[in-house]
């Protein structure tokens, strides 16, 4: 893509364009204040300025909002002047505004990575000799060419239903995206998506898109103005914001990770997958593939105990999967969840021999081990909370809400950052541990700390996140094998800042097949499959009810990280067969799934029908997923037409299950599985198959 930005007349930085990239000698024209268009629109209300201070009589939406100790409040930021840094990992700008009359500097940051991705933030920096509170903060504001046919994407749920796609007529006034919750949110998650109406589908069209790195309260407004300028504006949540800064402090807000395509929402969804793999998860730029995990959550929930794990492990390592991992109910009086949460030491009673025996076991069977934790958490019935009672997040005096009869601990606190790196640490150190899944289990409700005086009171929301990923860093740095998980009740806290530390996510608590492949679709229009853990689970499902069959369960599971989470000891021999089949099948393919291009063929909202397509990297293999969740009318599965492939190339046909694949030759061109296509043989309800095509003469 091409971003284009200038100083104008009045000393504003400028978008001048941002879209498709272009070639050649530019004849754009330099950046111009836009006149006032009517005494009721000044000029800074028509102008797409990168980054505005709320002053001037500026109408729209301020990236920054400051109030000075007497009570003024109008900010003028002013080009000031700019540095650029080539790095390794891209090419840096730094552009430092400052207002017309007080010592008040911005730095923007722009930084461009070969992945075509563009990340902005910003630093608000105090010189003046007096506290100046920051009451809005934004990584950045986006401009878009002007046009009435926008459209704008969204991803919305809530519990057990994440990652609902929307795309609805963008029309004068605000489209807020935000979490006010103190983490991520199921609500909405900090991605969106513009097209033009008409003219961007899945495989075409232009596509501008972008997401936060920011796993607190986090805003994206898109505002389209009444003269048809659209503007998008990301960072921190204004809800209840105030960031105080002494003279010489700086406020850095999150990143901004923005693209743009003329290829429509498939490739835009590439863009940010590939970027995903070779620029921000921990692994980065060769993230390890996923192992298949067995978790034993759905099967006993709290009930777990050193027998039944063993007997759990012994049957998924048997399967041929990778990794055991003990969920929640093995510390403190953990037997419900009322229980137990801040006491991180094993259950002597469901482990009286503590966890050495399973995880030496474990081992034995060819397998790591990982463990459910829930460190920001605290249950009132616990030693912590007896101990340290001020530990949680509360306005002193006010009732307290529970939820799920657990309180957040203050992370802003350094005492309890350090408590949480202290039993993290230890328990990683004093047991083999590879794994952590991290969970999160509800939202803020009384964000108080009166520990601190009154005006950095509301310095939680930043102060909170920043020590999470503090903690995570540093226990990463400490045991530099651990992999994470983040899990927040499912996919309460999926986000570019999470994905730094993390090396996979929980996408929902939803493990029902057919539900799944919509939440899947919707997951995949943002992040990556390579982080999209997925298990089979047993039926009738807890959350639908719903039968389907034990083969349909894994295909949509191996879409992206394969895991299991039946009770396996239940399996009879011929699920267990099918199981050790698919498993293996899995692990032939697994790093095109994770990390190859996707391609959403067919996506599931619309009919009965689904497919998708990964392709690696280098184009040797792909696999091709269908599904057919109920069959009208005798209808036959539609023509499938492949994409990402080497047209020339001649492929070896690898089909799961011949018969749903019938007329396959056994070579095909690439040309051929794009053009004509192929036809799938799936009947009935939950009919599904894959198919891989391998390159002939790869070496
Ligand atoms: C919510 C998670 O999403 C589940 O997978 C499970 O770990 C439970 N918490 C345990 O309490």
């Amino acid at each position: 893509m091409t971003y284009a930005i200038g100083v104008n007349d009045q000393k504003g930085l400028q978008t001048i364009y941002w879209g498709q990239r272009l070639e050649g000698p530019s004849t754009l024209v330099s950046a111009k204040a836009y006149p006032e268009a009517a005494s009721f629109d000044p000029s800074v209300s028509a102008t797409p300025l990168e980054y505005a201070g709320w002053g001037g009589g500026l109408p729209t939406q301020p990236a920054l909002k400051i109030s000075f100790p007497d009570g003024n409040r109008s900010l003028l930021l002013d080009y000031l002047d700019s540095k650029q840094t080539d790095g390794p990992n891209g090419d840096q700008l730094e552009i430092t505004l400052r207002d017309r009359l007080a010592e008040v500097y911005v730095h923007l940051f722009y930084k461009v990575y070969a992945t075509g991705i563009l990340a902005r933030w910003s630093q608000i920096e105090n010189r003046t000799k007096g506290v100046i509170t920051v009451e809005q903060a934004a990584s950045a504001t986006l401009n878009l060419p002007p046009s009435t046919s926008y459209e704008l994407s969204s991803l919305t749920g809530r519990w057990g239903a994440e990652w609902q796609l929307h795309t609805v007529p963008l029309v004068p006034g605000h489209s807020v995206l935000e979490s006010r919750r103190g983490s991520t949110s199921h609500q909405s998650n900090p991605w969106l998506a513009i097209g033009r109406t008409g003219e961007t589908t899945e495989t075409s069209g232009p596509v501008w898109f972008g997401e936060l790195g920011w796993s607190g309260s986090w805003q994206i407004d898109v505002e389209q103005t009444y003269s048809h300028r659209v503007k998008i504006t990301g960072g921190y949540n204004t809800f209840d914001f105030s960031y105080p800064l002494a003279p010489g402090q700086l406020l850095k807000t999150p990143i901004f990770y923005v693209g743009y395509t003329n290829k429509g929402h498939g490739e835009a969804s590439r863009i940010l997958h590939r970027f995903q793999q070779k620029q921000i998860l921990p692994g980065a730029p060769t993230p390890k593939p996923r192992p298949i995990i067995y978790n034993s959550w759905e099967a006993t929930e709290f009930n777990v105990n050193e027998a039944g794990q063993l007997a759990l492990a012994e049957k998924a390592a048997s399967l041929g999967v990778e990794r055991m991992v003990i969920d929640d109910g093995w510390f403190g009086q953990r037997v419900t969840d009322h229980a137990g949460l801040g006491d991180w030491y094993v259950n002597q009673t469901k482990f009286p021999h503590g966890l050495k025996p399973v995880i030496d076991r474990v081992h034995q069977l060819g397998m790591d081990f990982g463990i459910w934790v829930e460190p920001e958490m605290i249950n009132p019935d616990s030693d912590l909370y007896r101990k340290h009672p001020e530990w949680a997040m509360s306005f002193p005096g006010r009732p307290r809400t529970e939820a799920r009869n657990q309180l957040v601990l203050n992370l802003a606190r350094d005492d309890v950052k350090q408590y949480l790196l202290t039993f993290l640490d230890k328990l990683v150190s004093e047991n083999d541990i590879a794994f952590l899944k991290w969970d999160y289990n509800r939202n803020w409700s009384e964000p108080g700390w009166d520990a601190v005086p009154l005006p950095e009171q509301k310095e939680i929301y930043v102060r909170y996140i920043n020590n999470l990923y503090e903690v995570l860093a540093e226990l990463r740095k400490r045991h530099p094998k651990l992999e994470i998980e983040s899990c927040s009740g499912g996919g309460g806290r999926v986000d570019l800042g999470i994905l730094r530390y993390t090396d996979e996510v929980w996408p929902s608590d939803n493990t029902d097949a057919l539900d799944r492949l919509s939440i899947q679709d919707g997951f995949s229009q943002a992040y990556t499959p390579g982080v999209m853990v997925a298990w089979v689970t047993d039926v009738p499902n807890f959350l639908d009810r719903r039968n389907i069959p034990l083969e349909f369960r894994f295909t949509v599971a191996m879409t992206g990280a394969l895991g299991i989470g039946s009770d396996v000891t239940k399996w009879t021999p011929d699920e267990s067969a099918l199981a050790t089949r698919l498993v293996a099948f899995y692990k032939t393919v697994r790093s095109t799934v994770q990390q190859g291009a996707l391609y959403r063929l067919i996506a599931p909202e619309a009919s009965e029908q689904s497919a998708v397509e990964y392709v690696a990297e280098d184009r040797h293999q792909a696999v091709l997923f269908g599904f057919l969740h109920s069959q009208h009318y005798g209808e036959p599965f539609q023509t499938i037409r492949l994409q990402g492939l080497e047209p020339a190339a001649l492929y070896r046909v690898k089909p799961l299950d011949p018969s749903k694949a019938p007329g396959l030759p056994q070579q095909i061109t690439g040309s051929e599985l794009m053009g004509p296509g192929i036809s799938l043989h799936l009947i009935g309800d939950y009919d599904s198959t894959a198919i891989v095509f391998e390159k002939v003469d790869h070496k």
